[in-house]
């Protein structure tokens, strides 16, 4: 079952999620979600807050295993797979931009890109060479020296889409990736995204509450109570001022 070329980049068969909250009482927050993503694809996941978006984001990136169902990632069933296999999978082929950007504070801009390739094994002056590139992509090849903490939050969360690159993903996976930046700074940042998606191939899925966000996309996948309610391409809406 090598990953065939043609094989949905990700794929979700009747994922389950429960979460014990008790000895007796358990909450079911993903209740059968199917969905296939195909590569090079850009969509939106929308959904009322505890629908079951972020828990099903987990899923997807394999950062947490469903309590029933599968993840195929690049058509690799990832149920079977060990911890170790998986983490690799995860670095080689899932670039991940979460809401709190989840920079390390004392390390510089330049360095936070530089971990998955550490992760990696790939040698300091072609990690540092890649990272720069990659900063340079997000149009923050000014920045290498900065710590988050001198950075704005737009200029935050670029560096954290440029970690999720530097590995050169197929798959790009935003959990609110917009959600802590003015309308302005979004604009940016999703024009980044769009780039990403159109020059690079990269397939590309964002968890928004940002209505504008989801128009943006050719699809919109809609959950509401743990399950998907709609899925469907993005008609596009008139423009109002
Ligand atoms: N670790 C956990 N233990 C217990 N319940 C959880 C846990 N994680 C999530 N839940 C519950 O599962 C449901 C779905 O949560 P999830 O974080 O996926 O929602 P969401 O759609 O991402 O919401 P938001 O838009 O607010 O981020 C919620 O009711 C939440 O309280
Ligand atoms: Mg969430």
């Amino acid at each position: 079952m090598a990953s065939a070329s043609d094989a949905p980049a990700l794929e979700a068969r009747d994922l389950r999620k429960s979460y014990r909250l008790s000895r007796t009482n358990v909450y079911e927050a993903l209740r059968g979600v199917s969905l296939v993503v195909r590569p090079g694809e850009m969509a939106a996941i929308i959904g009322p807050s505890g629908s079951g978006k972020s828990t099903l984001m987990n899923l997807l990136s394999t950062l947490d295993r469903p309590t029933s169902g599968k993840v195929l990632v690049d058509g690799t069933d990832t149920s079977r797979m060990g911890d170790a296999s998986l983490a690799t999978l995860r670095n080689r082929k899932i670039g991940i931009v979460f809401q709190q950007y989840n920079l390390i504070s004392r390390m510089t801009c330049v360095e936070n890109v530089q971990l998955p390739l550490v992760a990696m094994g790939v040698p300091p002056l072609e990690r540092h060479k890649r990272a720069k590139a990659a900063l340079e992509s997000v149009g923050l090849g000014h920045r290498l020296r900065n710590r988050p903490a001198e950075m704005s939050g737009g200029e935050q969360q670029r560096t954290s889409i440029a970690r999720a690159l530097v590995t050169r993903p197929k798959i790009l996976l935003g959990d609110e990736p917009t959600g802590n930046l003015d309308s302005k700074t979004t604009q940016g940042v999703l024009q980044l995204f769009h780039e990403i998606n159109e020059a690079q191939g990269v397939t590309t899925l964002l968890i928004t509450h940002d209505m504008n966000v989801a128009r943006q996309t050719r699809r919109v996948i809609r959950i509401r109570d743990g399950l998907v309610e709609a899925d469907e391409p993005n008609l596009p809406l008139p423009v109002t001022a």
